[in-house]
Order: C-alpha cells, then structure tokens, then sequence
C-alpha cells in the first residue's frame, strides 16, 4: 500500500505543479464557425468576455459569417463555452487542448540560457536573452553592425536597433525591419534574430544576403514592444498591445499597430481602452510609436524598403489596410509578393496568401506599413508568418527554422528585386 500511496502524493503534486494537468479541464484554443448572423452576434459576445481570448481576428468586430474564428478559452470556462456553442448550434472544433504544455515548452529555463551555445536560434528568448543576444552579435562583428538606440518603452525599456552593414564605406540605401510590435507573436522576434544571425554567417558566402548588404544598410529592431513582449513571458501568454496606462479607465495597453497616423483610428480600430485594438489617445501617443516614426522621419531618403513581422496566418501584405483603395505602384508590389509567394511554395510547400491589406485580411488603420508608405517608402511590407494552422501564437520552437526559412526567402527575393529597381 505504502509505494501506491506515495505514487498517488506523487502524481497529485505533479498535477498542481502543472496546472491541473490530470483534470479533464485545460485551457482550449476553440475553432467556431458562425453561419448566421445570429451566430456572429453571439460569438462576438462570447469572444469579448474576460476569461476568453480571440487569436483570430483581432478583434470580435472583425469576426463575420464562415470564416473560422480562433478563440483560447480559460479552463474554468471551457465547460460554460462549449455548452453555449452546442445550445446555438454552431460548428466548433478543438484546436489546441495542451496550451499550458506548449507554453512550459517554450519558457523552460533549461533550453533559455543564451549562454549555453548550441541551437541558440530554435527557441524563444525572453527580452534580457534578446538584449543579450543582440548586444553579444555587435560585440563579435564590429566590422558589420552598430547598435543603435532609438528611444524607450513605456515602462522604460530600451528600444535598441541593429544596424547591419557590408565592410564596405557608406551606402545612400536602406531597408528597415521591426518584429514584435505584437506582444504574442514570438515567431516575430524570433525571426529578426534568425536574420541578424543569418546576415552576419552569410555575408560573402550568400549571393543574395552579400549583395542586399553591399547595396543598404539594414536596420532592424526586433522587438518594438519589448513591454507587453516581456508580459507575454511573465504573465499572461497570450497579451497583444503594449503596456501604457491612461486615465480614466483601468484597461492597459495601446494596439501599436493602430497608433501611427495613418487614418488614425477610422473602421477597423478601437477607441475603447479595453479594446486589443485599442488606437491610442491620439495618433503616436505611444513612446515605442514615436521612436519608430522618429527614426524613420529622420532617414526616409535612404530608408526604401520597409518590412514589418507579425503572426500568424501566412500572408504577404502590403499597403493599404486603412482603405479598399489601392497605391499606385499597386500592381508593382502585387507581383513582387507573389513571385515570394511562389518562391514558398516550391522550395517549402507552403502556401502563403497575397495582397493588400484591407482586400486580403481586413480593413486596419493606423498600421506601421501603411505609415512608412505614405511616407514615401514606396516598397512597404507586412508579413504574417506561421503556423501552419495549428499551434496559432504557440508555434513549438522545433518549427523556429522552417518558419524563418521561409520568411527569410521572401525577404530576400523581395529585397533582391527592389535593389534591381533603384
Ligand atoms: N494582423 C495585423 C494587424 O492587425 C495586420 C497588419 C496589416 N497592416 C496594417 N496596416 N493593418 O495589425
Ligand atoms: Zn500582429
């Protein structure tokens, strides 16, 4: 008796320390498809409430008929949700039952220590290991890169760019990239790192990667919201906006991706605080906001290609999301995601969607690309990486490479063209 008993103690302290693993209720993330209006209704009700997440859309307002939305459900609320969708009979399937174990899997000191050498760039890095990371790579390649800061966070954490250089003397060309202006899209910082760590490996061996680095300066800043991303790791996984307060209300968090001024805040942006799309007080109301813009206003002439990372959902996105209308240079840019799009699929057989923002995902004012063009960028980008339709913001750290591979081979073919061009 005596060993089965400690077993049980065992287990049972397993299970607490996990989370409640062994109970049947987990956190879900729910697949729901609305087909009448009177679906959408309900779910966008269901979607706004506080132990429920929305992964996809962004936002409840965005959710219409037939079109699958993807909503983390709190274990405590598993049981009132699903009971809900059956009453309403709508047609719902589980995507994700082991969310908290994807988590853990991603966070795990041990597989964390930058330190530790080895496979460093197939797993996730909290914001210290970032900054580590970063500031060890312009350290080791002083010939190539120059650490660069740009400004702070709401919370005072350092905005800090990468500038990643040919040996060459000075070039009147550049190319920008930001990832992580979403909190929960770790696939975005994680690729920025991939392409510092591919640039500074491959210059001079890589045809491609040589030439863009000859050719422009390539400035990157791989987390743009290192407050909500450093949340993301300590509090809640699955945080979106950055961390400012305001007052009046005790919802935190600006979606910086509705901040710039670009038909600030119009169809397809919050005014609610409490909104995950939320647009700010006023246009660039944001600390991280403002040193992008800053940055960018003070380098436009040289800056010509634009490159914004987010997750996920796989598309190739370029401007306008703030309006149906299309830039002039619509068709231009149209053939160049495309030929990536392509490129994708053959290499990695993968299909990644194409357009304009607002015909291909939804209207969104106030985004980065679609600020960086009228700015005169003309070559402005937004890609939307992995998953491939399962693991949504939880993308496990062994689809790291294949993920940036890809995302990598859009950006080249995307960079090597424009360069043709100019
Ligand atoms: N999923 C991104 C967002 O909601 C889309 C970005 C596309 N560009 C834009 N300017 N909205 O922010
Ligand atoms: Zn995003």
């Amino acid at each position: 008796m005596r060993p089965l008993l400690l077993l049980a103690i065992l287990i049972c302290f397993h299970c607490v320390l996990r989370k409640g693993f062994c109970s049947s209720e987990q956190d879900k993330v729910l697949s729901i498809t609305a087909v009448t209006q009177e679906q959408v209704i309900l779910l966008q009700n269901i979607s706004s409430h506080n132990e429920t997440t929305l992964w996809q859309p962004a936002s409840p307002s965005y959710i219409t008929e037939n079109t699958p939305v993807h909503l983390f459900v709190q274990s405590s609320s598993v049981t009132r949700v699903t009971e809900l969708l059956n009453t309403h009979r709508f047609s719902f399937s589980v995507l994700l039952e082991n969310t908290q174990q994807l988590i853990q899997e991603q966070t795990r000191n041990i597989t964390t220590d930058p330190k530790s050498g080895g496979m460093t760039y197939e797993r996730y890095h909290s914001l210290e290991d970032i900054y580590y990371l970063i500031n060890k790579t312009s350290q080791e390649h002083p010939d190539m890169t120059k650490l660069i800061l740009i400004g702070s966070s709401f919370e005072k954490n350092p905005l800090y760019l990468l500038k990643l250089s040919g040996r060459r003397g000075p070039v009147d060309k550049a190319m920008w990239m930001d990832c992580g202006i979403h909190a929960r899209e770790w696939i975005s910082p994680a690729f920025c790192l991939w392409f510092i760590k591919y640039a500074v490996i491959f210059y001079k061996e890589n045809p491609d990667i040589t030439a863009m680095l000859d050719k422009m300066d390539i400035y990157i800043l791989p987390v743009m919201n290192p407050d909500g991303y450093k949340y993301t790791w300590t509090t809640n996984r699955m945080w979106r906006k950055n961390r400012s307060v305001r007052e009046g209300t005790s919802c935190v968090g600006v979606d910086l991706n509705r901040n710039f001024d670009a038909n600030w805040c119009t169809a397809g942006a919050s005014s609610n605080p409490c909104s995950d799309i939320y647009c700010g007080q006023y246009p660039e109301s944001e600390p991280e906001v403002q040193a992008v813009t800053k940055f960018l206003r003070a380098h436009k002439d040289s800056i010509k290609l634009y490159f914004s990372m987010h997750s996920y959902s796989q598309m190739l996105l370029f401007p306008y999301s703030y309006t149906h209308d299309q830039i002039p240079n619509h068709s231009e840019l149209f053939d160049l995601v495309k030929e990536a799009a392509v490129k994708i699929r053959r290499h990695y057989k993968n299909v990644y969607h194409f357009g304009s923002g607002a015909k291909t995902i939804y209207l969104a004012p106030g985004g980065s690309d679609d600020w960086a063009y009228d700015q005169g960028i003309l070559y402005s980008f937004t890609f939307e990486l992995q998953d491939r339709g399962r693991y949504g913001f939880l993308l496990p750290p062994n689809l790291i490479s294949v993920a940036c591979n890809e995302a990598l081979a859009a950006v080249k073919i995307i960079s090597m063209r424009v360069l043709e061009k100019l």
